[in-house]
């Protein structure tokens, strides 16, 4: 058996913790000897009756005689009379360290005690407890899987300091450092504050004079706020003395937030209640999140997620795939600055538009939802907007990146968007360049002009004419959605048609939005008025089942409730064009946008060269067609696509090596790629975290002639939750493959 860690341990204080720390000491064989020191006889009588200690001393100064490590368990406030009574018994190289809920008061009275503080000193406090107390509540796991936090000082040894942290991971704890202060704060608002209010509630109910049916009828809600009002009164009191200025401003946050329920409620003001309500709800569910170590909106992002696709199958059914992005995006953006309020449905609860989501709540938009694909928003008009409370995370979306700076720029307050790896890296200067023009101040970073952004408040915009020379949808949509705000008409000329969602979705708002040919212009100082939406299903998600159903044998299936709106139909074309069955039914107009379901059945397909004109109406489908491609008959080409290499990831360069990896005949081009059609073997391909990319290879595993594994595919929750459970239904054979 190999050396304990540590030699003689002395635990002062026999409760919850040090007993626990006793506990995990013996069960970890951690130490050669335990001692401990409790001021109750029955407790020390029990301790050393039930082994957790091997002898069990009055005088803490006989428990830490010869000790290696000394930890000290006892209520804060005894911190300075303990040392001083063991100071003259320690070795002088016995690492002392503690477990007490705040920092400072510790470390003052070790300064006190000792004047220089010495090396060997470790402050720290592991998260963990119950509102049991008592030598005999103590148990050997329960640091396990639980923070401990330690507060090394300037003078404190790196020696020591491992040693307590190796302690504590041999316990199963996870050991992060923090300064003292830091800690302090943090623990008065996260346990300090919610403690202090479970005694006040329970004592203030508990003095009424009915009290006793009060608790008869408290309901689960009641026990579980309560709870930790059982924990120990001696230890409590001692915390809140111990960190009082922290506790008193932690306090003094928290009865603001209460006075103003309390007008609220007053005078019944629905929206500041509901606002208060469901900004709790998200951030209650975003930390569940972190607790459980995941991260935001139950994505798949901290995880690595691999594909693994089975060759062969065929698709059968009808299906509807998830909203929108597109539109999604928008309709949280304009309902948020319209005036009254607009109800969402089919609103895709995918990250990137919850992504713009969380961004306008933080500027103070009260949002119900999304459930169900329902989202309900009381806008607050062209100028309601407040100054978000940090940075605006984008995620990996585009969109609201590019959206949002043409919204920000005309704001009065300054704000700052930054996104996650994929989004760092894409150029943001295509929408700051012509906002700047307008009279905006934004910043974009290093040499590419990439995110962070930075966008000053209160500057006055002007109406201009902007010819752009890409055909960008967002950017377009960003110069428009400025132009509410500026001087005079914004008039946006195109290179070629892009989506135009923004435009019809402003005029479904009561936004006179005028377009003629490829010219597209608004006047400021208009509003927008509440409506509701409709979001039809997306056609960019349907498209990885448009080509998995032409491509796979025998296959026969119906996508419902397809947005078909003419600037995004390229797919469809395309297909067409190389001799896909594809029937577009029900043609109908869902709030502005047109709609259809689309069956498609398995044909032989043929090379083509596509039409550039087609490029802007597909852009976000070329990965899928590029399977669609490698499955047909003869050479494709694309051209004009120089685009795809600036998207979530090269889409060129990345899906020419996933082919060529399968055995498929690539020739990247600057501006686009050329196909070979022909077998398609199965092999390991990467998807660069694009989420387009790994639901095309996924696609391509239909007529692959051996399993395809698919890495990095956690952004497929980006714009297509639930992606492998509607592949896996239709007849794709897809496992998921979660690594650590
Ligand atoms: C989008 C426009 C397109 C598209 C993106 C969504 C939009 O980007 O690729 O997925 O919602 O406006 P570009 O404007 O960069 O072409």
């Amino acid at each position: 058996m190999s050396r304990p860690l540590l030699g003689s341990v002395a635990i002062i204080g026999l409760g919850l913790i040090g007993s626990s720390f006793a506990r995990a000491l013996r069960e970890q064989g951690l130490a050669t000897r335990i001692t401990g020191s409790a001021r109750s006889q029955k407790t020390r009588a029990l301790a050393e009756s039930i082994g957790v200690v091997d002898v069990a001393y009055a005088d803490p100064a006989d428990a830490v005689r010869d000790a290696d490590l000394v930890f000290l368990a006892m209520p804060v406030q005894s911190t300075e009379a303990v040392l001083r009574a063991i100071q003259p018994a320690l070795r002088a190289d016995a690492i002392i360290t503690d477990g007490g809920s705040t920092k400072g008061s510790v470390v003052d009275a070790a300064r006190r005690v000792f004047r220089t503080l010495p090396a060997v000193f470790v402050p720290g406090h592991p998260i963990a407890g119950s509102e049991q107390s008592g030598v005999m509540a103590g148990k050997a796991s329960l640091f396990d899987k639980h923070k401990v936090i330690l507060t090394p000082l300037p003078e404190t040894s790196a020696h020591a300091l491992h040693t307590v942290r190796l302690v504590w991971e041999a316990m199963g704890a996870t050991v992060l450092e923090m300064s003292v202060e830091r800690h302090d704060e943090v623990l008065a608002k996260t346990s300090h504050l919610p403690h202090l209010l479970a005694f006040s509630l329970v004592d203030t109910l508990a003095r009424e004079s009915e009290n006793l049916d009060i608790f008869r009828y408290a309901a689960g809600g009641f026990r579980d706020f309560t709870r930790i009002a059982a924990s120990d009164p001696v230890m409590w009191h001692d915390i809140f003395l111990a960190n009082k200025p922290a506790v008193l401003n932690a306090l003094q946050h928290f009865s603001t937030g209460v006075e103003q329920l309390r007008i609220a409620i007053e005078q019944d003001d629905s929206e500041t209640l509901l606002g208060i309500f469901t900004r709790a709800k998200v951030a209650r569910e975003h930390f569940t999140h972190m607790l459980a170590g995941t991260a935001y909106a139950k994505t798949m992002k901290t995880k690595n997620i691999e594909f693994l696709v089975q060759p062969g199958g065929s698709l059968k059914g009808h299906f509807r795939v998830p909203g929108d992005k597109s539109i999604s995006h928008r309709s949280i953006m304009l309902g948020s600055l319209a005036e009254g309020v607009t109800e969402v449905t089919g609103f895709l609860e995918g990250e990137d538009a919850l992504a713009t989501l969380q961004a306008f709540r933080d500027m103070g938009v009260v949002i119900e939802g999304p459930h169900n694909g329902e989202v309900k928003i009381h806008g607050v008009g062209l100028n309601g907007l407040q100054p978000p409370p940090g940075p605006i995370y984008c995620g990996n979306s585009g969109t609201s990146m590019r959206l949002l700076s043409g919204i920000l720029a005309a704001q009065s307050f300054d704000t700052v968007m930054t996104g996650d790896a994929s989004l760092n890296k894409r150029p943001m200067e295509r929408v700051a360049k012509p906002l700047r023009q307008m009279g905006a101040e934004i910043l974009t970073t290093g040499e590419k002009g990439t995110p962070p952004v930075t966008i000053k408040g209160g500057k006055h915009l002007k109406g201009f004419h902007y010819d752009m020379p890409v055909a960008s949808a967002q950017v377009k949509s960003g110069v428009l959605l400025a132009g509410l705000w500026a001087d005079g008409e914004t008039v946006v000329t195109e290179p070629a048609p892009t989506r135009d969602h923004s435009e019809r979705m402003l005029r479904g708002f009561g936004y006179d939005v005028k377009v003629e040919g490829a010219t597209a212009s608004l006047k400021g100082g208009g509003k927008l008025v509440a409506t509701r939406i409709d979001v039809p299903a997306d056609i960019s998600s349907a498209a990885f089942f448009m080509v998995a159903a032409s491509i796979a044998e025998g296959s026969d299936i119906v996508l419902e409730h397809v947005g078909i709106n003419p600037t995004r139909i390229g797919v469809i074309n395309i297909l067409r064009a190389m001799g896909g069955d594809l029937t577009v039914m029900n043609e109908r107009e869902v709030g502005g946008e047109p709609v259809a379901d689309i069956r498609i059945r398995s044909a032989r397909l043929k090379g083509i060269h596509i039409p550039e004109d087609q490029v802007p109406l597909a852009i976000d489908e070329f990965p899928v067609l590029f399977i669609a491609a490698a499955c047909a008959e003869g050479t494709t080409i694309l051209t004009g696509a120089e685009e795809l290499r600036v998207k979530e990831s090269d889409r060129i360069q990345v899906m020419a090596d996933g082919l060529t990896t399968l055995g498929v005949k690539v020739q990247p081009t600057p501006d686009g790629i050329i196909i070979e059609g022909g077998p398609i073997g199965g092999g390991r391909v990467v998807s660069h975290g694009d989420h387009r990319i790994s639901m095309s290879f996924t696609v391509a595993g239909l007529r692959a002639t051996g399993p395809i594994e698919i890495e990095d595919c956690a952004n497929v929750a980006t714009s297509f939750p639930d992606f492998t459970g509607l592949a896996r239904r239709a007849g794709i054979n897809i496992s998921v493959i979660e690594k650590d």
